[in-house]
């Protein structure tokens, strides 16, 4: 916290605001945005942020610069978009699932099996119902500029998870996500919420016996290490999100605000590619390091959540209406 601190007032002191920098015969203004994120540097989520920043920088002249802070230096997720509503930061990227506690419209993402599959998903996010919840923030001081895929989520624990049933009793870490939780409730096992920094210890130390993600955050954080058992039940499609404060937004001219719209949807296609190659890539790695990819029947777990939606379609109206357009985009 204190290593934090203290380089958080280092970066408050030389990239906030507005510098003047000198060229050959005249001054320009430059406006530095700092970013941050949860991953490191080799996932794919950094490469496309990394493009991101770099067409940002090429198209404004060198007069918006983007830098980027990896591996929660800044925070983990839920802070970096405290620290964007307080105006000590200008972007961050975030899980979907995480955002769902700073505009509900997110915890579609956070709904099991919805997607019928991947194609369909990317329908979702490309049409009205995306870019509505992209807007959604708007009041909570910062919008998503673009989604970034993140595959699919499924179960990994010390031991294998072939059905439901393994599921329960389990400890299961969730990102902090009210329809996470009550996903993992729903299959019965014990819903765990922590940040996603804090999960290789507490699998290592047994806080939890299972956790949930894609493939590429499994071995690139490490956890392969100490879990074994990955159950292919794609239960979830849960992209990141690109968000920028509203405040940060306007301090940049007209122009520039197209620039930075333009190179995050860019980086976000960008992004499409370098997932299915680092998905592939890791999992060969994990292979190599003995663990095991576990085929299961993904009915047993659609079946086995199925309860969750009645109990949304009662108490949660606008969430269901959702659900239901979701469901009639072909
Ligand atoms: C994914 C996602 C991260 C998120 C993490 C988590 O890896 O890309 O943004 O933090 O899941 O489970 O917390």
């Amino acid at each position: 916290m204190q290593n934090r601190k203290r380089i958080l007032n280092t970066v408050t002191s030389i990239a906030t605001g507005i510098m003047f920098m000198l060229g050959t015969s005249q001054a320009f203004a430059v406006t530095t945005l700092k970013l941050s994120h949860n991953q490191n540097r080799e996932h794919a989520v950094h490469k496309a942020m990394a493009e991101f920043a770099n067409e940002v920088k090429e198209k404004t002249n060198g007069e918006v610069r983007i830098r980027i802070y990896s591996d929660s230096q800044l925070g983990n997720q839920r802070e970096s978009i405290e620290l964007m509503q307080n105006g000590a930061l200008d972007i961050a990227k975030s899980n979907a699932a995480e955002l769902e506690a700073f505009s509900p419209a997110y915890s579609i993402f956070n709904l099991p099996y919805l997607f019928r599959d991947k194609a369909h998903y990317q329908q979702v996010i490309n049409s009205d119902i995306g870019k509505e919840i992209l807007a959604s923030s708007q009041n909570m001081g910062f919008i998503g500029l673009t989604y970034y895929d993140a595959g699919a989520r499924s179960f990994y624990a010390k031991k294998p998870i072939r059905t439901p049933d393994d599921l329960k009793g389990l400890k299961i870490r969730v990102q902090p996500s009210p329809t996470a939780i009550a996903m993992v409730k729903g299959l019965e096992g014990n819903p765990t919420p922590l940040a996603y920094g804090e999960l290789y210890t507490a699998l290592q130390q047994g806080v939890v016996d299972a956790a949930e993600n894609n493939i590429t955050s499994f071995t690139l954080s490490r956890h392969s290490e100490v879990t074994k058992f990955f159950s292919l039940d794609e239960h979830t499609m849960i992209p990141d999100v690109l968000l920028i404060s509203n405040k940060s937004l306007n301090k940049l001219t007209a122009e520039q605000q197209e620039i930075v719209k333009k190179a995050a949807q860019n980086s976000s296609e960008y992004m499409v590619q370098l997932w299915e190659k680092s998905e592939q890539e890791e999992r060969a790695k994990a292979e190599k390091h003995g663990v095991e990819f576990i085929v299961v029947d993904k009915t047993l777990f659609q079946d086995a959540v199925k309860p969750l939606y009645g109990d949304i379609a009662k108490t949660q109206p606008e969430l269901s209406e959702m659900v239901n357009r979701v469901r009639k985009i072909e």
